[in-house]
């Protein structure tokens, strides 16, 4: 996409979640949907040991804040594009430093970071934009791992449509492991969020790689 297309689009995202903001941390929404996705990311992270961490598309910064808590690293960082979601992540932690921008193009140097996450929201990004920033602000050794949507199945309609591919924005597993690679990274795991079976309609997956 084009720069002002993605400009436009970004504004768009940007005023649904500010509207949406104070209505998104309800505990039954939390627990159902985006909690599943973000237990994995504090496991991955324990097991790699990261002191130097962002949550890219942080929201109302709940993962951010619980990385903080739970995982004590030295530095936590949480990005999103959105004010009104930044408000309520402003509200909720002064153990992060929440920062305001796209993922597509970070407020960090080269080589800054030594993990970077995101969950629920890799569907709005520019997905080869955003992973190869995550590449430019990892340090070699980096963990990346993302959480997004990515359909079970695609109905017969969406397979026409797509000619076969997943539809855009929910990439499949294999379309996820082609563009971390694509973005020079090596992937180390990818399976579906464990998840309660009543939920499993969401069709999440986490892939994590490395830089090498
Ligand atoms: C469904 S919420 C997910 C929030 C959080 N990651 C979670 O798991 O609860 C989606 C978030 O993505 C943010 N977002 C969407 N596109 C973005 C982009 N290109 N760069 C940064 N943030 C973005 C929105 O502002 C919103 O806060």
């Amino acid at each position: 996409m084009t720069t002002i297309p993605r400009r436009r689009l970004n504004q768009s995202i940007t005023r649904f979640w500010s509207f949406a903001a104070p209505v998104y941390d309800q505990r039954c929404l939390q627990r159902l949907v985006y909690q599943p996705a973000q237990d994995e990311m504090i496991a991955a992270l324990r097991a790699n040991g990261a002191h130097r961490i962002v949550d890219i598309a942080c929201g109302t910064g709940i993962l951010a804040s619980r990385i903080a808590d739970e995982l004590l690293p030295e530095e936590v960082y949480g990005v999103d594009m959105s004010d009104g979601m930044l408000a309520q992540a402003r509200g909720r932690s002064s153990s992060v430093a929440w920062k305001k921008g796209p993922a597509e193009q970070l407020p960090f140097a080269d080589g800054f970071l030594d993990a970077v996450v995101t969950t629920s929201a890799f569907h709005f990004f520019d997905q080869p934009a955003a992973l190869r920033e995550f590449h430019r602000v990892l340090a070699p050794g980096g963990l990346v791992a993302v959480a997004t949507i990515s359909p079970r199945q695609l109905l017969p309609v969406q397979l026409f449509a797509a000619g076969g591919w997943a539809p855009v924005g929910n990439p499949s597993p294999a379309q996820m492991r082609d563009l971390f690679e694509d973005a020079g990274f090596t992937v180390r795991d990818q399976h579906r969020v464990h998840r309660p079976v009543w939920t499993q309609a969401v069709g999440d997956l986490i892939t994590i790689g490395v830089k090498p």
